[in-house]
């Protein structure tokens, strides 16, 4: 007998594991009392650690733990139970949304992204702009009190030379009255906040603000054909020559009085000038478009894809650049990008019409009347005044004109 209850007590002490392992394990509850019935801090780790959580504290807090908390309850919607999962797929666009109108873009509930572009935008995009506008003034200012305003070095002839034509002259002022438009229509928008407000008051930006939005979406067009007008005209004497290189060697002859390096119509420092103006241009109203049309023309994804696949993100330490953007952030970078190459332009245009009309003698004649001063003309685009000339000697040569004898 005493050997069976030994048997019994031995065989009972190697199953009682197993029988406790059979048994379903209760969620242990835990102590709420310290934070008023919500979740404590063990509710987390246990679900990041994968480990059953007792969420019925949350259903029962309801009130009506067979129901949905209402919409306004403040356990409301989910039923008093979160999801993080599919918050988080919410936030990281994973989520698989349907929506029966407004396309893919309406399928973006949440997107973080627009804090870190709105910080970006208020913050360093702002005040680098502003840096480098008042940077290139203050340089300006400088430079006319250093070299004063460049002379006519020789004697004047009294004579003048057609410099531009009028439909070229034309194509300038479109391209440039559009874009001082578009320029202080844009700093109107993005500087109204901090710089008109505390001025004049809310009630006096709002008109501003949507006057300037309405120019600035519509002289855009106007600058857009400027651009191709000035291209066209005058891309051919502004690919880069040997002559440039003289011209380069001397410094364009700006810093030093009497120096006048050797130019056809254009000399190194408008040409680039010009392909400032057309690749900037072109980006600009590239990226213009896509804000004008949200969503219907997203272009960094792609062109994100063209420079890794370059290398060049890589190169200067940026790494590989997103290739999957949601719609939203394809409209931050577009605006983020409009907005530095707009600063860069007009950073730019501030120097080219400071030497186009204050800063040098003779200059602005030639796109107010179209007609420079000869003496002008040889100073500053010597091989253009030969070319020109021999081009007249030709056609007034005699004979040229003369009816063939029958
Ligand atoms: C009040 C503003 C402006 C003035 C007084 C001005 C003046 C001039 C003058 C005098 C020329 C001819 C230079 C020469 O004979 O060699 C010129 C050329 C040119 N302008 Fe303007 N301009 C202004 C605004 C702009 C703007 C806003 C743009 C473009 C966005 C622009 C783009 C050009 C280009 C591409 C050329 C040919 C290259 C060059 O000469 O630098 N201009 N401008």
């Amino acid at each position: 007998m005493k050997r069976l209850v030994l048997a019994v007590v031995v065989l009972l002490a190697f199953l009682s594991p197993a029988l406790a392992q059979e048994q379903p394990q209760e969620p242990p509850q835990a102590d709420r009392s310290a934070t008023g019935g919500a979740q404590t801090l063990e509710d987390i780790m246990k679900r990041q650690r994968g480990e059953a959580v007792d969420y019925d504290f949350r259903r029962n807090a309801t009130g009506d733990p067979d129901s949905a908390a209402g919409m306004t309850n403040q356990l409301g919607t989910l039923g008093g139970v979160s999801d993080p999962e599919l918050w988080r797929a919410l936030r990281f666009g994973s989520a698989d949304i349907t929506v029966s109108s407004g396309g893919k873009e309406a399928t973006v509930l949440m997107q973080d992204g627009g804090m870190r572009w709105l910080e970006i935008r208020n913050g360093p995009l702002k005040t680098y702009g502003a840096y480098l506008l008042a940077g290139t003034l203050a340089f300006l200012v400088l430079f006319y009190l250093l070299r004063g305003r460049i002379r006519i070095d020789g004697e004047k002839t009294g004579q003048t030379i057609t410099r531009f034509k009028m439909i070229e002259r034309f194509g300038h002022w479109l391209l440039a009255g559009s874009f001082i438009l578009l320029a202080v229509t844009g700093l109107i928008v993005l500087f109204g906040r901090v710089a008109i407000i505390p001025l004049l008051g809310k009630d006096a930006y709002a008109p501003i603000a949507l006057a300037s939005k309405w120019v600035h979406n519509n002289v855009s067009w106007a600058f857009m054909l400027g651009l191709v007008m000035v291209f066209v005209m005058w891309v051919v004497h502004n690919i880069p020559n040997k002559t440039d290189l003289k011209w380069i060697a001397v410094g364009g002859g700006l810093l030093k009085k009497g120096v006048h390096p050797p130019a056809k119509k254009f000399n190194f420092g408008q040409k680039m000038i010009f392909w400032g103006v057309i690749v900037l241009g072109a980006s600009i109203s590239a990226s213009g478009i896509s804000l004008l049309f949200p969503f219907d023309f997203p272009m960094f994804a792609k062109t994100f894809e063209i420079l890794n696949n370059l290398g060049l993100p890589q190169l200067v330490g940026l790494g590989t650049l997103p290739t999957e953007l949601a719609p939203h952030e394809e409209m931050q970078y577009a605006q983020l990008w409009h907005t530095i190459v707009a600063f860069l332009m007009i950073a730019m245009i501030l120097a080219h019409i400071y030497i186009g009309s204050v800063g040098m003698e003779g200059a602005y004649d030639a796109m107010g009347s179209g007609e420079v001063e000869l003496q002008w003309a040889r100073e500053h685009h010597g091989l253009w005044v030969k070319e020109v000339e021999e081009a007249q000697r030709k056609s007034e040569a005699p004979g040229k004109n003369a009816v063939p004898a029958e």
